[in-house]
């Protein structure tokens, strides 16, 4: 596997693997690699002959300064993660290579994509994530990029970017993987402790209680008796919202194909995001 830092390196890499035909799957990542990011380039590895990985903790995402210092970097057990999993390059840039002075981000109008949940408890973060997989998407312009729905709001907005600025990727979703104990993993599940990533797996019960209580109930109903379980609980709600898979407007009296729950939750200091798809998008 290849480790590249620089502009150059990167694209002379893409150039020469283009030249021999290669198709180019890309993820990017923050790092503190887990087996949710592997299984993005597995899948990039099954349809395209070269999968690049980026790693960059990009700053203007995090719209709080301590987040951003507290945020875990495991770069050698992420370069080695990567090679057992047959990643063909990683990408880890410097800020001041993402951020130079000739880049120059181009706006997109998020809606109330940018307004609701993530965009409304993070001001700023939405901004920050359209303008680095820009600017990466620029740099490498793979084919195809593969991002988790565990961020199901992110996925919408990369989709959103690539519609308005006409940009020729293809984006993969691909589901969530969970701990054993239902805990979606994250990064940043490396700093809980012990007994706070037992106290965590609630989410994982409550959104399948969710989906259980959807056959019966409305949405708002649904969402109530969530809200009163989280209460009961030792997790603080930031938010929980039923929506609509696409226009992302809150549910309430009725269902749509594709409904989803949206969920964050601090336990202890951590922050965690989850979501569960209540109703199937083929019925
Ligand atoms: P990061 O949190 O490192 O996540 C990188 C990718 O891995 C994202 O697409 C995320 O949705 C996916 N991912 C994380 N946990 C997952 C899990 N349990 N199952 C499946 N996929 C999972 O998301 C970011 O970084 C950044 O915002 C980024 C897109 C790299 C821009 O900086």
């Amino acid at each position: 596997m290849r480790q590249l830092t620089s502009i150059d390196e990167i694209q002379a890499f893409v150039q020469e693997k283009r030249n021999g035909g290669c198709s180019i799957g890309f993820v990017p990542t923050m790092g503190a690699l887990h087996e949710g990011h592997l299984s993005l380039v597995q899948e990039s590895n099954g349809k395209n002959a070269i999968t690049i990985v980026s790693i960059f903790v990009n700053p203007t995402q995090f719209n709080n300064p301590e987040d951003l210092k507290k945020y875990p970097r495991t770069i050698d057990s992420d370069v080695k993660l990567l090679e057992e999993v047959g990643c063909d390059a990683v990408f880890i840039p410097e800020v001041a290579t993402i951020y130079s002075d000739d880049f120059i981000p181009k706006k997109v109008d998020l809606g109330l994509l940018g307004e609701t949940m993530e965009g409304f408890y993070r001001p700023g973060h939405f901004e920050g994530v359209v303008t680095v997989v820009q600017r990466l998407f620029s740099i490498v312009q793979p084919d195809s990029a593969f991002f988790g729905r565990k961020d199901f709001q992110q996925v919408a907005v990369i989709k959103q970017m690539v519609e308005s600025l006409k940009l020729d990727v293809k984006i993969y979703e691909v589901e969530t993987k969970r701990e054993e104990s239902g805990l979606a993993m994250s990064s940043r599940n490396m700093l809980l402790t012990e007994e706070e990533k037992i106290e965590a797996t609630i989410i994982y019960r409550i959104l399948s209680m969710m989906l259980v209580n959807s056959k019966t109930k409305n949405p708002s109903e649904v969402q109530q008796i969530a809200l009163e379980s989280f209460e009961k609980s030792t997790l603080k709600i930031e938010y929980l919202e039923i929506v609509h898979p696409r226009t992302f407007e809150r549910l309430e009296t009725s269902w749509v194909k594709g409904a989803t729950v949206c969920v964050v939750a601090y336990c202890g200091k951590v922050r965690l995001i989850d979501n569960m798809e209540i109703i199937p998008l083929d019925k």
